[in-house]
C-alpha cells in the first residue's frame, strides 16, 4: 500500500512506524504537521492508500480525514480520550495501560477502534514508557490495523463506552497546579511519580531559592538524608540531592523559566547566560550551589543501593557489564572521560567478555549538544567532546585482553551509532532504530566511523548509510552486517539473552585463538592505515565544521546544533523523508485523478 505518515515531529516512533512498514514493502512517504497545507500537500502528492498519524499533536483538516483512511495511534487505553494520556497514567498509578489505533473523527479520539493493545507499566519516566513499552504496543496494534485495511472485511470497532473493555475517560490537559509538589507532606514515592509523569515535557515547575525552574531526571537515593524538606544536601556529576520527608531524591536536570529566547543570529551579541533548555541542574543553579558538598561514587560502582548514578558495573561468570545511562543518551566531554576510566578499570578485572550495555532508553546519541551549546566557546567545547569520545571508542578498538561486545537495548545515534562498531561484537534488541548518519547536525563525524563502518558493510553501504539521513531497523541492519545478532524486544529475555550468549562467549573453548585473531587483525589493519590517521582525518573535517564552515553538506553545524536544542520545528518537511515532494507532480497526476486542494 502506499501509506502517509503525518507526524508532529520525526520522533522515535515515527522512525520505528516507517521502518517497520517499509520493511513489509509499503511505499512509504512522511509529511510533519507543520501547517494544514503541509498535510494536504502530502495528500495531494502522494495519494496515499492510508494515512498513518504515530505522533500527532495538532489536528487534522476535516478535508483529509473525511475522505481518506485515516489512523490516529493513541497513546491510551480504549475509550481513554485527552492530551495528557501517559501523564494521567503515571500520576494515577495506573498498573496496566495500553495503545489504540482510531480512525480519524470530528472530535479527538472519539473515532472507530481499528486495534488496541495493552502493556504493564513500570516506574520510570513518561519518555521511558513511551519508548520501551508505549512504542512496542503501537507498533503491534499498528501493523495489526494495516493487515486489517488489507484485509478489505474487517468491521471497526464504534467507541462504547458501555462495553467492559472500554475503561479510559476524557481527560483534560495536565497542569502545573496538578503536577506541584508539596515538600512538606509529598514522600519521595509521591515525588517520583509527579516528576516522571512530566518527563521529558514540560517538567514539574518548582521554585529553587526564589527562582523558578522545571524539574527533569528523578532518582530515588536510599542512603543520604536532610532535615528541612526540598533542601539541596549534596550534588554529583551535576545533579542535585534534595531532602523529602522520608528520604531523599536526586534531580538530574532543570530547565529555567521565563528566560528570553535568544535567536541564533543574535547569540553572540548576548551576555546573558540563562538558557532556556534542559541542563544538567548543577550547571543551570551554579553558585547556588557554591556550599553544597559533592558525594562521590565509585567510577566502578558495583552497589545496590538507590542512588543517582550514570555508570556502574556488574560481573558474573567471568563476564564484566559496564552499564552507562546518561541521560538522553548524550555524552558531554567529562561524561566521556567517566566512561574512559571506568571501561579501564573493567579491563583490568578478571573476566573473558566486557559488555557494554549502554543505557535503558539510549546506547548513546553522542557528544553533548545541550552541553556544548551552553558552553563559553561551543566550538572549543565541541572540540574537547569528540575527543573525549574518541579516546573511548579508540580504548574498545585497541582492547586486546578480552573480547568486547556492544549491547544496544536503546536506540543510537551519530556518535552513538558508530561507537557500537567498536566493540567485536554487536548485539541488539529487535525494535532498536539506528541512525548512522551526522548529515542532519552539518557534521562530518568521527568515532573513527571512517574505520568501523566501512569494515562491517563495505564502502558502498557506509556511504550509502551517512548520505541518507535515514534510521535503519535491526533486520536490515542485520543483513548488510551492521550488526551481528537480533535480541528479543522483551526486556527480561533480552537480558537472559545477553547473558547467555557473553557467558558462552567467555567460555568458549576456542576463546584464545578468537582473542588472538582479533589481536592479529587489528595488527593487520594498523599496518595498513593506522587508527590515528583516521582520526586525524576525521577530526580535520570536524575541525571545518566546527569552524563554522561547511563540509560536504549543506548544513551549518552551529545553526542545526540551536535548533536541535531549542527544538525548533523545521520550515518544511526534509526531502528525505518527503517522498512526495520527489516524485514528478506531472506525471502523477497523469496517472491519477487529481484530488481537490
Ligand atoms: N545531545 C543532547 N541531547 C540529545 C542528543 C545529543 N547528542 N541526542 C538526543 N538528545 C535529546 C533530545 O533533545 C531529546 O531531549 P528531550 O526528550 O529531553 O526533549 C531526547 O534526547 C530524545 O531525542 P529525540 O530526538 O526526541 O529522540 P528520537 O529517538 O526521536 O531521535 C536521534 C534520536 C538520535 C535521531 C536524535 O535525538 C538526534 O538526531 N540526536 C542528535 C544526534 C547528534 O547529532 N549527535 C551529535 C553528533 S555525534
Amino acid at each position: 500500500m502506499r501509506i502517509l505518515l503525518i507526524s508532529s515531529s520525526y520522533n522515535g516512533l515515527c522512525q520505528r512506524a516507517h521502518v517497520e512498514l517499509e520493511t513489509l514493502g509499503h511505499d512509504i512517504s512522511i509529511t510533519l504537521a507543520l501547517t494544514p497545507d503541509d498535510v494536504r500537500k502530502g495528500v495531494t502528492f502522494f495519494q496515499p492508500d492510508l494515512i498513518i498519524c504515530p505522533f500527532l499533536k495538532e489536528k487534522i483538516p476535516e478535508d483529509v480525514w473525511s475522505k481518506h483512511h485515516c489512523f490516529i495511534i493513541h497513546p491510551g487505553i480504549k475509550g481513554d480520550r485527552g492530551p495528557s494520556s501517559l501523564d494521567w497514567a503515571i500520576m494515577n498509578g495506573e498498573q496496566e495501560w495500553g495503545v489504540t489505533v482510531l480512525q480519524a473523527a470530528e472530535e479527538m479520539d472519539t473515532g472507530d477502534i481499528w486495534a488496541a493493545d495493552t502493556f504493564k507499566m513500570r516506574q520510570a519516566s513518561k519518555a521511558g514508557i513511551y519508548r520501551r513499552e508505549l512504542t512496542k504496543a503501537a507498533i503491534k496494534a499498528m501493523l495489526q490495523a494495516v493487515k486489517r485495511v488489507e484485509s478489505n472485511s474487517f468491521q471497526p470497532e464504534p467507541l462504547d463506552y458501555s462495553k467492559p473493555d472500554v475503561r479510559g475517560v476524557l481527560r483534560p490537559l495536565m497542569k502545573q497546579t496538578e503536577r506541584k509538589i508539596d515538600w512538606t507532606n509529598d514522600r519521595v514515592a509521591t515525588i517520583i511519580k509527579k516528576i516522571n509523569a512530566a518527563d521529558s515535557a514540560p517538567g514539574v515547575l518548582d521554585v529553587i531559592e526564589n527562582q523558578e525552574y522545571y524539574l527533569y531526571g528523578a532518582h530515588e537515593e536510599s542512603l543520604l538524608q536532610g532535615w528541612q524538606p526540598g533542601a539541596i544536601i549534596a550534588q554529583r556529576h551535576g545533579a542535585i540531592c534534595r531532602a523529602a520527608i522520608d528520604g531523599a531524591v536526586w534531580i538530574s536536570h532543570l530547565k529555567r523559566k521565563n528566560c528570553v529566547k535568544i535567536p541564533f543570529y543574535k547569540r553572540f551579541l548576548s551576555h546573558d547566560k540563562q538558557f532556556d533548555f534542559k541542563l544538567p541542574a548543577a550547571k543551570v543553579l551554579g553558585s547556588v550551589l557554591n556550599e553544597t558538598s559533592h558525594a562521590p561514587i565509585d567510577p566502578l560502582f558495583m552497589g545496590k543501593e538507590h542512588t543517582f548514578k550514570e555508570i556502574w558495573y556488574e560481573e558474573k561468570n567471568q563476564v564484566g557489564y559496564l552499564h552507562f545511562d546518561f541521560h538522553n543518551g548524550a555524552m558531554c566531554t567529562t561524561q566521556c572521560r567517566r566512561l574512559l576510566e571506568s571501561y579501564r578499570l573493567a579491563l583490568g578485572r578478571p573476566t573473558n567478555v566486557l559488555v557494554l550495555m549502554g543505557g535503558s532508553d539510549f546506547w548513546s546519541n553522542g557528544i553533548h549538544l545541550n552541553i556544548i551549546e551552553a558552553a563559553e566557546n561551543p566550538a572549543n567545547e565541541s572540540w574537547r567532546n569528540i575527543n573525549a569520545i574518541d579516546d573511548f571508542v579508540h580504548a574498545i578498538l585497541t582492547t586486546d585482553t578480552k573480547l568486547t561486545v556492544s549491547a544496544v537495548w536503546g536506540g543510537c545515534g551519530a556518535g552513538g551509532a558508530m561507537a557500537i562498531l567498536a566493540a567485536d561484537k554487536v548485539w541488539a534488541r529487535e525494535g532498536v532504530i539506528f541512525n548512522p548518519h551526522y548529515k542532519t547536525m552539518g557534521l562530518y563525524g568521527s568515532e573513527y566511523w571512517t574505520y568501523s563502518l566501512p569494515k562491517r558493510v563495505g564502502p558502498v553501504k557506509a556511504l550509502e548509510l551517512t548520505e541518507t539521513p535515514l534510521p535503519i531497523g535491526t533486520k536490515k541492519a542485520k543483513a548488510i552486517g551492521y550488526i551481528d545478532e537480533i535480541l528479543s524486544d522483551d526486556y527480561e529475555e533480552y537480558l537472559q539473552q545477553v547473558w547467555q550468549k557473553a557467558e558462552a562467549l567467555a567460555m568458549d573453548p576456542q576463546y584464545e585463538s578468537l582473542l588472538e585473531e582479533k589481536r592479529n587483525i587489528r595488527q593487520k589493519d594498523q599496518r595498513i592505515k593506522p587508527l590515528a590517521a583516521y582520526r586525524a582525518a576525521e577530526l580535520q573535517k570536524m575541525k571545518i565544521n566546527f569552524s563554522g564552515k561547511f563540509y560536504g553538506g549543506e548544513v551549518n553545524y552551529h545553526e542545526a546544533r540551536y535548533n536541535f536544542v531549542h527544538k525548533v520545528r523545521p520550515k518544511e518537511t526534509a526531502a528525505y523523508l518527503a517522498k512526495h515532494m520527489r516524485l514528478d507532480a506531472a506525471k502523477l497526476s497523469e496517472l491519477r485523478q487529481p484530488l481537490a486542494y
